[in-house]
């Protein structure tokens, strides 16, 4: 890895999830799709997915999960100086569902929704660590929250067996001496009916077109960031792709000659949860102990628009001693 530099910049000092209710497997899904759990798994690695009862609002998911990241963070809502919510179903077209979760939690900061689909976290962390190097704020809230579910045409077999409810939040805080914050966004043209969903659904989808668009933008994230920064596999602790499919990550895992284990993969649990999948991932990647104090964590993003985007980022040494000495303690 690089030299640490002494300027301030952006890093994960605290992360947390939320999934609603107990979990749809496959064989639950409604009888309107013609489907089966084997194709289900074999075709994209899902074995369950959670679905938020209809009065839960996305705010709601969103709101646990920012009160367990802060809690791991070891802050209150009052020292939050912006809040961020990554969503393509916001619960209104205004307020904002990030403004929802500030009274909710009571914070005074500023809050506003982003909107990049799938890729919607990475462009989030993107702006908050960005007001974070430049100065202007401390502690910056991030967080995906999806309820997909009111998105779903359950008519639809080539998408209905896809997509999850749920939420993940990090904390963003200024710190020195740390490896610096990285993010690149990037959108390419594409004729909307490709990944689409009108203001109250339902989503449509050219699947095997998405399919290698994913594969090809988590292959060249992966490749031109490891170039680009000049860090060697071995820097990168952890890679969390958006959950899409299991199959883009074993395809671009192949691509790359890099193992599977260097990937954190989720989707069997959650499906995909479009902004929320990459916080749920790290946030379950911390409490697994796939990622240590210290350690660079790499997020790729893809999704409707095109849109994609990476993010490289440390995590802090304080909070994640802090979650892994609540779990040693809580299995003593
Ligand atoms: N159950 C059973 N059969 C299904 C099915 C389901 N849930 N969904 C599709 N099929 C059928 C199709 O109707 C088709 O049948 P046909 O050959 O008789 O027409 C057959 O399976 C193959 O369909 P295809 O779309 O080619 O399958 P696929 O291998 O490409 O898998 C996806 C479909 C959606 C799983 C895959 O394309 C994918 O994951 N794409 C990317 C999705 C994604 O990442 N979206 C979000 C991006 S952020």
């Amino acid at each position: 890895m690089k030299a640490k530099l002494s300027q301030p910049t952006a890093v994960i000092t605290g992360s947390g999830f939320f999934v609603p209710g107990l979990p749809v497997t496959n064989s639950a899904l409604p009888s309107t799709l013609d489907t089966s759990d084997d194709w289900i798994k074999q075709r994209t690695g899902i074995s369950q997915r959670y679905i938020a009862p209809k009065k839960v609002l996305t705010a709601d998911l969103a709101v646990i999960a920012a009160t367990r990241a802060l809690q791991k963070a070891r802050l209150d809502a009052h020292d939050v100086d912006l809040i961020i919510v990554a969503t393509s179903t916001p619960d209104n077209a205004f307020p904002s569902t990030a403004m929802l979760v500030r009274q909710t939690i009571g914070s005074t900061a500023p809050a506003f929704d982003l909107a990049a689909a799938c890729s919607g976290f990475v462009y989030a962390l993107s702006v908050g660590s960005q007001f974070i190097i430049s100065g202007t704020y401390e502690h910056v809230l991030i967080i995906g929250a999806e309820k997909m579910s009111s998105f779903i045409d359950w008519h639809d077999r080539r998408t209905a067996v896809l997509f999850g409810d749920g939420a993940g939040a990090v904390v963003l805080q200024k710190q020195s001496s740390a490896y610096p914050a990285f993010s690149r966004l990037e959108a390419e043209h594409a004729e909307p009916e490709l990944l689409h969903a009108p203001p109250k659904g339902p989503i449509t989808m050219q699947g095997s077109e998405v399919f290698k668009f994913g594969v090809r933008t988590l292959t060249q994230a992966i490749r031109e960031t490891l170039q680009q920064l000049r860090l060697q596999l071995k820097d990168i602790a952890l890679i969390i792709p958006h959950q899409a499919n299991i199959r883009i990550i074993q395809s671009a895992s192949e691509r790359l000659e890099i193992p599977m284990d260097k990937f954190f993969a989720n989707i069997h649990q959650y499906g995909n949860t479009s902004a929320a999948s990459i916080p749920i991932a790290l946030a379950e990647a911390v409490e697994q102990k796939r990622i240590h104090p210290g350690d660079l964590v790499m997020m790729v993003g893809f999704g409707a628009g095109l849109s994609w985007g990476v993010s490289v980022m440390q995590m802090s040494y304080n909070a994640l001693t802090l979650v892994h000495e609540a779990k040693d303690s809580a299995l003593s």
